[in-house]
């Protein structure tokens, strides 16, 4: 089995605030990621900024600033934004960085000598907001704001001449593009004739861009440029062993707005480089605030910072993790994230660990009781422990994170209810042993479900294992020692009184 996991997320703009729309896919890189690396497979996670093009320098000239000046004052907002989501990437790439550059122009020769790019006149329609050339068809749908006619000699990729491999490549791949709505899509998209692709734009129109290899007078068109920071890392053509070792990676993370780029696109150029296609690319779907998706010209944005200064990092962390079903849209409401924090975190997770903490402080002078005979209740809650390993797995290999959350939550409640049942409170005035066994078992269904949400929280389950007293994050039955003095401690995950 390859023991390697690579995993991205896009690059995201400069330009742009990062919202919870990124905080969304970089999180979900990164719980990723740990569950991988928890696993002992060798992780990869790379994110990054992607810094050229026309936005950009028009954004730059509007402050006064250089291109590059004005990507170096906003670039340190994401990277504070990673820090504050305690998201551990091992690479963060910028396109402006010289390894970049240097790898699109390598890339770029290449694509040349295999014949793979020819220059052409162009006369048509540009967007200068979505930055590309655009249709006759899509003109006059109106769609599209700061629409120029332009006449200007281009160099093209020859995209089309993949069509038919990239078909039965998809074909082929079930896994390729997930979920199965989106490849049906790009499918469906791969039915009409595959144009070529314009990528570069003459340095007299716009010039912050990777100047191109075979003609100075032009720069690469920004999309061209972006996808390849995906080799660029791994080190394609410069560091062999690594690039063996990373490439293919294993998971494109992207939103669906992106999915032809990435499908499309990007594995033309890889055809062209004769290089392995990633394993899986898998396009998420949107938070939405209402009706509408959370965008900054909507003014509708849920600013990440301000919500973890509120309620936590692991809050949000959970929340966004534990609510998205992947592939389809979520809603953001706060309404939502109080409800789910209150019923899952405070009365269910927090509630755990001050129940069983209060009573061993109580009957056991704090000190965790050592177990007696296990009777068919705590076999029960054992046998559903040790079954959740599997299950949650196989949820996290078919990137159903929300649901490997769920099967830990109800391991939470069905112990919850345990305790209710078997009232221990009750039990220790009479048969003080047997309440050291209900105890026993509850705390040790605490801690493993514990461990299993740490790639969720990893900060707030470092503190109920600290507290526990067995930091390891093994989960095997029985490790949590009798006899560990609990420290007091405050409540984990106060409620939430105000919804609003
Ligand atoms: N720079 C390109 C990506 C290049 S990758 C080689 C880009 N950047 S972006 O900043 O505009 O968007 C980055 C990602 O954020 C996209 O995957 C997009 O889907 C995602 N999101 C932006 N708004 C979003 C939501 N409201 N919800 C979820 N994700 C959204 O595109």
């Amino acid at each position: 089995m390859n023991n390697t996991f690579y995993v991205t997320t896009p690059i995201y703009y400069v330009n742009d605030k990062p919202h919870i729309g990124h905080a969304y896919t970089t999180i979900l890189a990164d719980v990723l990621a740990r569950y991988h690396r928890s696993a002992e497979q060798d992780v990869f996670f790379l994110t990054g900024l992607d810094e050229h093009g026309q936005k950009v320098q028009q954004a730059a000239e509007k402050r006064g600033l250089s291109p590059q000046q004005h990507c170096d004052d906003l670039a340190p907002r994401f990277l504070e934004l990673w820090e504050r989501l305690n998201v551990q990437y091992d690479d963060f790439i910028r396109t402006t960085q010289e390894r970049h550059v240097k790898m699109v122009q390598k890339v770029l020769q290449e694509v040349h000598a295999a014949g793979d790019i020819y220059e052409a006149e162009y006369a048509g329609w540009y967007s200068v907001a979505e930055e590309r050339f655009i249709t006759e068809i899509e003109m006059r749908s109106g769609q599209f704001r700061d629409v120029k006619q332009i006449n200007e000699k281009n160099y093209f990729f020859r995209m089309g001449k993949y069509q038919q491999t990239l078909i039965d490549y998809i074909e082929k791949h079930p896994e390729y593009i997930q979920p199965a709505h989106r490849r049906n899509e790009i499918l469906g998209f791969l039915r009409q004739p595959l144009g070529d692709l314009c990528i570069s734009r003459p340095k007299a129109r716009m010039n912050w861009g990777i100047e191109l290899p075979f003609d100075r007078d032009y720069v690469t068109y920004v999309w061209f440029d972006a996808l390849i920071n995906y080799i660029t890392v791994p080190g394609y053509g410069i560091d062999e062993k690594s690039f063996r070792k990373w490439w293919p990676a294993s998971l494109h993370l992207i939103g669906k707005d992106i999915l032809t780029t990435h499908a499309v696109y990007w594995s033309t150029m890889l055809f062209s480089l004769k290089l392995p296609l990633p394993k899986t690319i898998f396009a998420h779907g949107w938070w939405l605030t209402g009706e509408n998706k959370m965008s900054k010209s909507l003014g509708n944005i849920v600013n990440p910072l301000d919500l973890i200064e509120k309620f936590g990092v692991d809050s949000v962390r959970y929340y966004l993790m534990r609510e998205m079903i992947l592939g389809q849209d979520a809603n953001f409401t706060m309404e939502s994230f109080a409800k789910r924090y209150n019923s899952d975190l405070a009365n269910d997770f927090g509630n755990l660990l001050n129940r069983v903490s209060g009573l061993i402080g109580k009957y056991f002078s704090g000190k965790i009781p050592e177990p007696k005979e296990y009777r068919a209740e705590e076999k029960a809650i054992q046998a559903q422990a040790e079954k959740m390993v599997g299950s949650i797995n196989e949820h996290i290999q078919a990137l159903r994170v929300n649901e490997a959350i769920e099967s830990t939550l109800q391991l939470i409640r069905v112990v919850n209810k345990y305790l209710e049942q078997q009232a221990p409170w009750k039990v220790a005035k009479s048969d003080l042993p047997t309440a050291g066994t209900i105890l026993y078992t509850a705390t040790e269904a605490l801690r493993i479900s514990t461990v299993h949400l740490f790639a969720v929280m990893p900060q707030k389950t470092r503190d109920v294992l600290k507290i526990l007293g067995c930091e390891d994050l093994n989960l095997k039955w029985g490790l949590l020692k009798p006899g560990t003095q609990l420290p007091s401690h405050e409540a984990l995950f106060p409620r939430i009184e105000d919804e609003t």
